[in-house]
């Protein structure tokens, strides 16, 4: 009898021990505010610019193609409603918030080196990485240049790379490389608070900076040394803002936040040259009704930009459609929207998203109504020539994934929020 009771005792811590991944980084979603929404257009737009500018250079896109480039010159927009988690590097630790960003290849924090804050206003108010502080820094990068230049919209963060000891959630990485950044032009003004210190990025080192370094980033080295099991992580995204129940789950598919079966999606064909999570969207629907100009897209899934984003020419009379009213009143009778994506199987699956899930909503302290806004958007980074949407936080908070460096593919799952 003890024997059996010892050993359930066992089976339950086993089961404990697994109910939380081991190599789990929680991350917090910052506040929405109704300002905070145009700058969620804002920082759309400029990832739209990166992207396009990306594609560019790859060749991807024709040097023609016309990209409406008029948006305020700020990345760091990215602080309202995004999602942060904490970090250190250093030894002893020193911790940084950062955006956990699958559409970007890049860990970097800005240094005790911007000091022109006449430039860069924010390194005044932001945690500030110490090179002498830290017994294990070494001015040492893997590749030819060490020079960081990461441009968005008009502006470039500039920076250079060092290596480190990175800690994230459970995992200590010794001799990471990190980009320690001297410079983020832009106005103090369109920071807000504080919420963010630099971003860590978990898309393909194809796009990492600088150009063509191939630099692995803080994931590439977990499966390069053998740290995580399986060669994925897990996303969960949550709702609620200032919760920290959003995570990501480094080698493990956890089993909390998520219904029914997972649905695996290839990446689009264009996935290796682009460098981004991607799939193929053969159809937007509107209620059963299916959009003009929605097939053949690539779909980019971004936790790095809060809003979907498509082409003017499709998105704007899918918004006009919409019709969201700025009360909220007439969210519950708004239709879904469905992603139709090509699946596992040649076969193709409908994401849906209802209105609760595709609309933000800004409640106020002061009891004064609600404001609803439509979380899509419309940007032009070369219309018709790469059809490139981003399925931003509205779409991750929806569907639970899965990014698989191994099998290279997406899983999908309905979300659970609590
Ligand atoms: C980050 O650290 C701060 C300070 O310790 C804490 O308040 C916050 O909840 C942490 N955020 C996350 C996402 O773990
Ligand atoms: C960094 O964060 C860790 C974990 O939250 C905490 O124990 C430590 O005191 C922090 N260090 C500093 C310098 O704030
Ligand atoms: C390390 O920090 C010190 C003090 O801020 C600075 O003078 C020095 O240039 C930095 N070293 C490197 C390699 O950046
Ligand atoms: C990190 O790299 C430095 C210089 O390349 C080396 O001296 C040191 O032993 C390395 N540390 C670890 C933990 O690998
Ligand atoms: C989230 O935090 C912000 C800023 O700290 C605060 O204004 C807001 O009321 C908080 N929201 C909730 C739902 O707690
Ligand atoms: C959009 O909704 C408003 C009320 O919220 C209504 O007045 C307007 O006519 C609608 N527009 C279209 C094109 O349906
Ligand atoms: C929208 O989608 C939800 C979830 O799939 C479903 O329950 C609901 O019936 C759909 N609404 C309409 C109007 O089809
Ligand atoms: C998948 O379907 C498309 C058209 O629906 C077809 O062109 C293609 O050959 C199919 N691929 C495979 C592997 O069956």
């Amino acid at each position: 009898m003890k024997s059996v009771q010892l050993i359930s005792v066992a089976v339950a811590l086993v089961l404990a021990a697994s109910a939380v991944s081991a190599h789990r980084i929680s991350m917090q979603r910052s506040p929405v505010t109704l300002g905070g929404i145009q700058q969620m257009k804002s920082a759309t737009q400029h990832r739209a610019l990166q992207m396009h500018q990306h594609a560019l250079k790859r060749g991807l896109q024709p040097a023609g193609a016309v990209v409406n480039n008029h948006v305020a010159p700020m990345f760091n927009n990215l602080l309202f409603g995004s999602y942060v988690a904490n970090v250190s590097i250093g030894t002893p630790a020193q911790n940084f918030t950062v955006v956990m960003d699958t559409g970007s290849s890049n860990l970097w924090v800005p240094d005790s080196l911007c000091t022109d804050l006449a430039v860069s206003p924010s390194c005044g108010i932001q945690n500030l990485y110490q090179n002498t502080s830290s017994s294990t820094f070494y001015n040492s990068c893997p590749c030819l240049s060490c020079s960081l230049l990461i441009p968005y919209g008009s502006g470039t963060v500039m920076g250079t790379l060092s290596t480190d000891t990175v800690v994230i959630g459970g995992v200590n990485l010794p001799n990471t490389s990190f980009g320690r950044v001297y410079a983020e032009p832009g106005p103090l003004s369109e920071w807000g608070a504080p919420t963010f210190d630099g971003i860590l990025g978990l898309a393909y080192p194809i796009i990492a900076m600088p150009v063509f370094s191939f630099l692995p980033g803080p994931f590439d080295e977990m499966m390069s040394r053998g740290i995580v099991s399986q060669d994925l992580f897990s996303i969960f995204l949550s709702s609620n803002e200032n919760d920290t129940t959003s995570f990501v789950d480094f080698g493990e598919v956890s089993h909390e936040h998520h219904t029914g079966e997972f649905i695996t999606a290839p990446q689009n064909s264009m996935q290796p040259e682009l460098g981004y999570w991607c799939v193929s969207v053969n159809a937007i629907k509107v209620g059963s009704t299916v959009q003009p100009g929605t097939s053949g897209i690539i779909g980019v899934v971004d936790t790095g930009t809060s809003l979907i984003a498509g082409p003017p020419a499709v998105v704007n009379p899918i918004i006009a459609q919409i019709n969201a009213s700025t009360d909220c009143s007439n969210v519950a009778s708004l239709p879904n929207i469905s992603f139709t994506i090509v699946v596992d199987g040649n076969k193709t699956h409908d994401f849906v998203l209802t209105p609760q899930e595709y609309t933000y909503r800004v409640s106020f302290a002061d009891g004064s109504p609600d404001q609803c806004e439509c979380g899509l958007f419309a940007f032009d980074a070369g219309e018709g020539v790469l059809p490139l949407w981003i399925l931003g936080d509205p779409f991750i908070r929806t569907y639970f994934t899965v990014f698989n460096r191994g099998t290279n593919m997406l899983q999908f799952a309905k979300s659970v929020q609590h």
